[in-house]
């Protein structure tokens, strides 16, 4: 059985009279031990959709369709049981984590914390426990003492990747959590993900804008525009050779890992991403589009097949190779 299986998501932000379609109609499935990056610009609804899959999303956020974790239903969760399985079910490294750890407690006495609520340790189980992580994460036992302005950007990291594992979750979200590194520290946090997730059979969640930290990283990649996957496949294809223009945008925008220039505009492609409250009609990447036709700004596109195990929306796949 899949990990983490989502069907048909739709999150939508209402504000007033404004609604804010952030994803829409997203399907996933991820199995144990396997890694799923999802890409796209900034505002594509990535994290809206990370946030979703333990629901996180502030009150405004109206969800429909069904994420399955393990094949509970987590839209039907108790309040009680959403917060165990917060912990031990999956969990989520953001990225700034100087924003995610609380400046005023040492670092193992909050990685502690989780183990002392959700595994009812002893005290003194639960700091063996913490000695663990921290030596898992590559970081000496002693840094439990420190507080988080005591450690640099990449041992935060590390801190917030202990507190994921904390409790053997069997998902791991992580959302961004290497942009705010430079890019000799990302690569070392990023070899250390894969390393802990393949050790313990977890099922990989990761966001990036960077296309190519994602197919670095992981084993099949999904795209997003507008809220919505538009190409996904086996990591090294889609990178190598994406079939969705939008797709062949981000991969040629990310030539090395960890670029942080080419964030807001993939070179080659002209103008932003869409406003989500404000969507243009048929394919919702046409305004921007290099090879549109007049067909695209009234038909909308939906994945469909794009060779094997792969797919992508575009009126161009499938009647003829781009
Ligand atoms: N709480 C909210 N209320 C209303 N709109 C929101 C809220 N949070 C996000 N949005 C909107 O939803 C859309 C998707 O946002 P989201 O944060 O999921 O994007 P993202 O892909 O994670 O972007 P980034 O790469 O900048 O992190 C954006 O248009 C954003 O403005
Ligand atoms: S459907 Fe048209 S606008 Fe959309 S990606 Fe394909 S060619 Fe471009
Ligand atoms: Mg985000």
């Amino acid at each position: 059985m899949s990990v983490l299986e989502v069907k048909d998501l739709y999150v939508t932000y209402g504000s007033g009279t404004t609604s804010v379609p952030a994803v829409r109609g997203v399907d996933l499935t991820l199995a144990a031990g396997r890694k799923l990056g999802v890409a796209g610009e900034s505002g594509c609804g990535k994290s809206t959709l990370a946030l979703a899959l333990l629901r996180l999303l502030p009150a405004s956020a109206r969800l429909t369709g069904e994420i399955l974790l393990d094949g509970e239903d987590v839209l039907a969760m108790k309040w009680g049981r959403l917060r165990v399985v917060r912990w031990a079910g999956a969990s989520i490294v953001f990225q700034g984590a100087m924003h995610s750890l609380n400046a005023v407690h040492r670092v193992g006495d909050q990685i502690a914390e989780p183990i002392l609520l959700h595994r009812r340790a002893t005290p003194a189980e639960a700091r063996t426990r913490v000695g663990e992580l921290l030596q898992h994460v590559g970081l000496p036992v002693s840094r439990a003492d420190a507080y988080p302005h005591e450690l640099s950007g990449g041992q935060r990291q590390r801190v917030m990747i202990a507190m994921a594992l904390a409790c053997d979750p069997r998902l791991i979200v992580a959302d961004e959590p290497t942009t705010a590194l430079d890019v000799m520290i990302q690569a070392q946090i990023l070899r250390l993900i894969e390393q802990l997730v393949a050790e313990k059979d977890i099922a990989l969640l990761m966001i990036s804008h960077d296309l190519g930290v994602l197919a670095d990283t992981c084993d099949e990649l999904a795209v997003m525009y507008a809220g919505r996957i538009v190409e996904e496949g086996p990591a090294r294809e889609v990178y190598g050779a994406a079939r969705h223009p939008y797709g062949q945008a981000l991969s040629a925008a990310f030539p090395r890992i960890g670029d942080p220039a080419s964030r807001r505009a993939p070179r080659g492609l002209p103008g932003d991403p869409p406003d989500p409250a404000s969507l243009p009609g048929g394919c919702t990447f046409h305004p921007r589009c290099p090879v549109a036709v007049d067909a695209c700004a009234s038909e909308d596109q939906v994945l469909v097949a794009a060779g094997e195990e792969r797919r992508a929306a575009c009126l161009h796949v499938g009647a003829k190779q781009l």
